[in-house]
């Protein structure tokens, strides 16, 4: 009885697993599906669901013979594209993007989202904000009624010397804890790939209700690189289900 409780306990703890990312999958397959064409310019976003549509990407690509520019958000971006054999763009040469394609922590039924999980906020908003459309990729479990239902912080890039005083600014204005994040070996701050720090603000319940309101104040703050609240950015968003299908939204 014990071996079997045993086996039961372990395959549910890896069902979720395993529903999960193919719940990504079938997202970002959809999206890539639904969004390229030949002679594009495409923003590639960060995470691990933008993972599978860049195998997806690269196939059809070599398929199709597409002519396709991708403008990375971040290192992990980079050498997705490189890795895939596909053509690396910049900013500089391709300032406007037809479409970028990238993951979320979690997207309300506005199609605002929080992003910054994975610590590439700046310059996933930076490509967002050149492309004519921007289009979110996630499983099931980003798709919320309002900002920080599910999710319960948001990430904030802050340039390192000033970490203490947003901390402390953003603590007594709005509430919450903000935490600066670690590295994975916890021996110092994670860095992004700007240099910068990130701090995560954590809270119970919610800060707000006017996330438009409270992101233009927190901008506000000197030192405050950028914020994971992309406000009014998202065109579409593709959630991959549990039942296997894709629920699209716009
Ligand atoms: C990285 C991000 C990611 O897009 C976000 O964290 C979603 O990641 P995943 O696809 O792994 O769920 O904003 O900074």
């Amino acid at each position: 009885k014990y071996t079997f409780n045993l086996i039961r306990l372990f395959s549910q703890v890896n069902q979720p697993k395993m529903s999960l990312e193919s719940a990504k999958r079938i997202a970002a397959e959809r999206a890539i599906d639904n969004h390229v064409k030949d002679n594009i310019v495409l923003g590639i976003g960060s995470g691990s669901t933008i993972v599978y549509g860049v195998q997806r990407l690269a196939e059809r690509v070599r398929n199709e013979n597409l002519n396709i520019i991708c403008i990375p958000t971040s290192f992990q971006a980079k050498h997705l594209i490189l890795d895939n054999g596909l053509t690396l763009g910049e900013l500089d040469k391709n300032p406007v993007l037809d479409v970028a394609i990238d993951g979320a922590d979690e997207c309300d039924i506005e199609l605002n989202c929080i992003k910054g999980g994975g610590g590439c906020l700046l310059q996933e908003k930076i490509v967002a904000s050149c492309a004519k459309n921007l289009i979110i990729v996630a499983d099931h479990t980003k798709n919320s009624q309002y900002l920080t239902e599910r999710y319960k912080k948001i990430p904030i890039e802050v340039s390192p010397i000033a970490y203490v005083p947003i901390k402390t600014r953003i603590e007594s204005l709005f509430g919450g804890d903000l935490k600066l994040r670690m590295g994975v070996a916890k021996a110092g701050p994670c860095v992004t790939d700007n240099g910068n720090f990130i701090l995560d603000w954590f809270f119970e319940g919610s800060p707000t209700t006017d996330f438009d309101g409270i992101n233009r104040e927190i901008m506000m703050i000197p030192g405050v690189v950028d914020t994971g609240l992309f406000i009014g950015m998202a065109r579409k968003a593709y959630y991959g289900m549990a039942d296997g299908s894709v629920l699209e939204k716009e």
